[in-house]
């Protein structure tokens, strides 16, 4: 790591940064050059707290030990194998180590790359799944209002986040959305799940209505609403949702990208809630962010469905030329072990209640206007400053930077999802960087 510290690449333009504000971040580029633990290093060898494991991703802390060998060993024992046709030992291993920890009733894994490849896979499993059980007229597909299921068609067609939408035509057909569940006038500053909302889960029953159930395969939210800016569902919501897609047919899908591998103090979201998805999908986590790779949990009466029709013939035609690879498997199954003899799956539960304090002791704080956490997630939201939305979380997570801490903001809203790992001496120091920087932004 020390001998990188200081590289600095003298020209910035040729690299179209995702998600990035180009232009002002490369007349001030915040680069990050190393990393241990619960610190990156920046470009200026100083040490950086993480306050959001990466993108939410990095679960087990960075450059951990099992992860780093696990990748060394595989790229010199097996680099690649093609993963349509064939297979290699590291692979089927996590399906089997990933059903043992999902929910009981999940039996079954498919690979991907990416949170936006696992969602696309699970709405094309949803659709062929009714296909196969004679039901092709099932072909809707509903997702919620500030949703954010990833990039690709699929993921913004049943996503709700206006500005992922709007540039790019006319989308899938044949989608609806669900209200999101934010109401801040009645549910603002609550500790955990709010007390308002169950309700709107019954919108689909309106939707139901519209469309007719017999159109209809599936519903897909994400349990807790990360990228939006952390909304929490409100108590009894997912376990309704659950309930009227049983009484018409629907699938379930649950989009566990940021929820998944214990980011509420649980393996799984729907371990939290206590509600079972008929589908899952994972990434981030499951590799500790280190290797791209997702992971999409299906049903036995999904994988059956497809199960049929001459043994010689492929049954369901998708997916990745890196579906399930070696590294990407080595990676997977060292963060397993990571997060296995370190108990991290559920040590967001033991930290979740000092997690809470600390956030909402920045009630009171200069701008703030609701404040929301679950698990180890929490969201600080921002009175905008008049006429220039954005611009006061943006000076906060830029400021935040300059004073050791990362940050990451959605709109006026300051979202926290720190490695599982953390201590609370360093809840603090995040916590307090938070309010230092709230007191110094216009
Ligand atoms: C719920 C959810 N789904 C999908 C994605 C997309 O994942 P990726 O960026 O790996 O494609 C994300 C990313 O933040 C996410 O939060």
């Amino acid at each position: 790591m020390s001998n990188r510290l200081n590289v600095a690449p003298n020209d910035l333009s040729a690299f179209w940064m995702p998600f990035t504000a180009n232009r002002q971040f490369k007349k001030a580029p915040r680069m990050l050059v190393g990393a241990q633990d619960m610190h990156y290093v920046a470009a200026d060898g100083r040490k950086i707290l993480d306050g959001t494991a990466g993108l939410w991703c990095v679960n087990a802390g960075h450059c951990r030990p099992k992860i780093t060998e696990a990748i060394r060993e595989q790229a010199g024992e097996l680099d690649y194998a093609p993963a349509f046709q064939m297979g290699h030992p590291k692979v089927f291993e996590l399906a089997n180590r990933l059903v043992d920890l999902a929910p009981d009733h999940l039996n079954h894994v498919m690979f991907t790359n990416s949170g936006s490849e696992s969602v696309e896979t699970a709405l094309k499993v949803a659709l062929a799944y009714h296909r196969a059980k004679g039901n092709g007229s099932r072909f809707r597909l509903i997702g919620r209002e500030r949703g954010y299921h990833g990039v690709n068609f699929g993921g913004i067609s049943v996503g709700g986040i206006v500005s992922n939408r709007k540039m790019f035509g006319t989308l899938l057909t044949g989608v609806d959305h669900l209200p999101h569940t934010h109401l801040p006038a009645k549910n603002a500053y609550t500790r955990g799940e709010p007390e308002h909302g169950a309700d709107l889960a019954d919108e689909l029953e309106r939707i139901v209505t519209l469309h007719d159930a017999s159109t209809i395969a599936a519903v897909i939210v994400e349990p807790v609403a990360g990228s939006t800016g952390v909304l929490i569902p409100p108590k009894g919501y997912l376990k309704r949702l659950r309930e009227i897609c049983d009484k018409h047919g629907i699938l379930l899908i649950f989009d566990e990208v940021i929820t998944g591998f214990g980011r509420l103090g649980t393996p799984f979201a729907a371990d939290y809630f206590d509600v079972k998805p008929d589908i899952v999908t994972t990434a981030k986590g499951l590799t500790n962010g280190v290797i791209p790779m997702g992971a999409v949990f299906v049903t036995d009466e999904i994988h059956n469905a497809f199960m049929t029709g001459p043994e010689h013939l492929i049954e369901f035609f998708h997916g990745y030329t890196y579906s399930g690879n070696p590294m990407a498997s080595a990676a997977a199954l060292g963060t397993l072990d990571t997060y296995r003899e370190e108990g991290l799956l559920t040590r967001g539960a033991e930290l979740a209640d000092y997690w809470a304090d600390a956030l909402h002791s920045l009630k009171d704080t200069r701008h703030v206007i609701d404040i929301r956490n679950i698990g180890l997630i929490g969201a600080i939201e921002l009175e905008p400053a008049a006429g220039e939305p954005t611009k006061r979380a943006f000076s906060a997570f830029v400021k935040a930077f300059e004073k050791g801490c990362l940050i990451r903001t959605t709109g006026d809203i300051i979202a926290l999802s720190p490695p599982l790992i953390i201590e609370k001496n360093q809840i603090d120091e995040l916590i307090d960087t938070v309010r230092t920087v709230l007191g110094e932004v216009d």
